[in-house]
């Protein structure tokens, strides 16, 4: 008999690769890939974020996704099992709880930021119906941090729709939502391609994008551009390995994980390549855009183009999607391992909800009450992603290359890698044993000191 999860399984090998790329896809991409490219020197940040997607961040993804369906439970259960089965140290079982507290913090200010996306939505449908036009897109994002009340609302609104897609479970929730959402997304993302076409800077965006300066390429690029192939491909606190925990035996795992991370890179690039176009063509440079890049910068082409208000709302609708089908693959590990614990799924899935949104807090009154308070010279919700995405991420997946290169049994990681022939599985394996973890290592190390 096969080995399912108690959780659920996924319907097929489809219903994984849309439930993982709708894991991966998601602000990262479309709101904090464009602005980390244009804060950090445009196509160096993009090269050295291809070289750590294929030689850091793909092994790894290989490795969570493998190790989740040998446990099959949360991870922090499915490391107790291994651990013990193969006689290695209890104390990797570390990198699960290393996942559940990164994960609460991204999901924190995950939810923020998607909120934003929802008050954006709603200003054009607003607008649809006759509302105000963003005439002045700086000033409505500005207004909208310095109202804590306001940024409270959405982010909850936000927070509630994640937990009722994860408290339904597996099949009736996560993968519904999925597999309405993810093709929604796609065709959305295509209509501003070709809207950003249209404009004729699309070869301004692309050099922008793909010509690399050189000088630019410095330890914080690295760091950050590292940071982000994780944030972007939901690595280092084990949600893969959650979502690999519900995946069926004979669907291949790097055939999966190579889709997954081929469509979450093109995406992005796609995402920068709608983006840019329209940055450039409003005269706006393409550099130093921070946080509020989108939010700045796109409404004004908006509101110049016709049917601008359908495009605003088909944009930032998007956004919100993608957000969601990736705030529930944060809420999912935490969920499933209280469910482990005889707590019921929608008590579980409450709880955490209402922890994380609480924290959320803290970001939401770093942008008004709270703007004075800096923390090595960051905002609160910078601060928080920076210690979660740039430094914990790729500390997890550190970790999980190691032991999946060193200490869990090779016959099993063979096993569960079945489809990569021979001389690929040993350059996978020498790749998290090595490559992965040298490579992250040195980032991490010339950041701290
Ligand atoms: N990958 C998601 C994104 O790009 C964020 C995420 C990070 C989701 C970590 C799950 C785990 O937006």
């Amino acid at each position: 008999m096969e080995k399912t999860s108690i959780h659920g399984m996924w319907s097929s090998r489809f219903a994984f690769i849309l439930a993982a790329t709708g894991s991966a896809v998601g602000l990262g991409n479309i709101w904090r890939f464009p602005y980390m490219t244009s804060d950090n020197g445009g196509g160096a940040f993009v090269l050295v974020y291809l070289l750590c997607v294929a030689m850091v961040a793909l092994p790894i993804l290989f490795a969570e996704i493998a190790i989740g369906r040998r446990g099959r439970r949360s991870p922090i259960h499915s490391l107790m099992d291994i651990t013990r089965e193969d006689g290695v140290s209890r104390g990797w079982v570390g990198i699960g709880w290393i996942s559940i507290i990164a994960g609460v913090l991204i999901l924190s200010f995950y939810s923020v930021v998607a909120g934003w996306t929802l008050h954006y939505s709603w200003l054009y449908v607003k607008q649809l119906f006759g509302g105000a036009a963003i005439t002045d897109p700086g000033l409505v994002f500005a207004e909208l941090l310095s109202h804590p009340f306001e940024l409270t609302f959405w982010h909850a609104v936000f927070m509630v729709l994640t937990m009722g897609v994860v408290a339904l479970g597996v099949e009736q929730g996560l993968e519904r939502a999925v597999k309405f959402l993810m093709p929604a997304l796609f065709i959305m993302l295509l209509l501003l391609v070709a809207y950003g076409a249209t404009t004729g800077h699309l070869g301004a965006a692309a050099s922008f994008l793909f010509n690399p300066d050189w000088s630019k390429i410095d330890g914080g690029v690295f760091l950050r551009a590292m940071g982000q192939a994780f944030f972007s491909l939901s690595l280092g606190m084990c949600t893969m390995m959650t979502y690999g925990a519900y995946l069926p035996r004979d669907v291949s795992v790097p055939r999966v994980g190579a889709t997954v991370a081929l469509a979450d890179t093109g995406i992005a690039l796609l995402a920068g390549l709608a983006i840019f176009p329209i940055v450039i063509g409003f005269g706006m440079a393409p550099t130093g855009g921070g946080a509020g890049l989108i939010f700045t910068s796109l409404p004004l082409a908006f509101n110049s183009i016709p049917f601008g208000v359908v495009y605003g709302l088909i944009f930032f609708l998007l956004l919100a999607f993608a957000a969601w089908t990736s705030s529930i693959s944060l809420l999912e590990p935490a969920t499933a391992f209280l469910v482990e614990r005889g707590v019921s799924r929608k008590t579980a899935a409450l709880s955490m909800a209402a922890f994380c949104w609480g924290l959320g807090l803290l970001s939401v009154l770093g942008f008004n009450h709270w703007s004075h308070v800096k923390i090595l010279g960051r905002d609160i919700m910078s601060f928080i992603e920076l210690i979660a995405n740039d430094l914990m991420l790729p500390l997890g997946g550190l970790l999980i290359a190691l032991f999946a290169g060193w200490f869990i049994s090779g016959e099993r990681m063979r096993e569960q890698l079945h489809g990569l022939p021979a001389p690929l599985f040993t350059l996978w394996r020498w790749l998290v044993r090595v490559v992965a973890p040298v490579l992250v290592a040195v980032v991490l190390v010339r950041a701290v000191i």
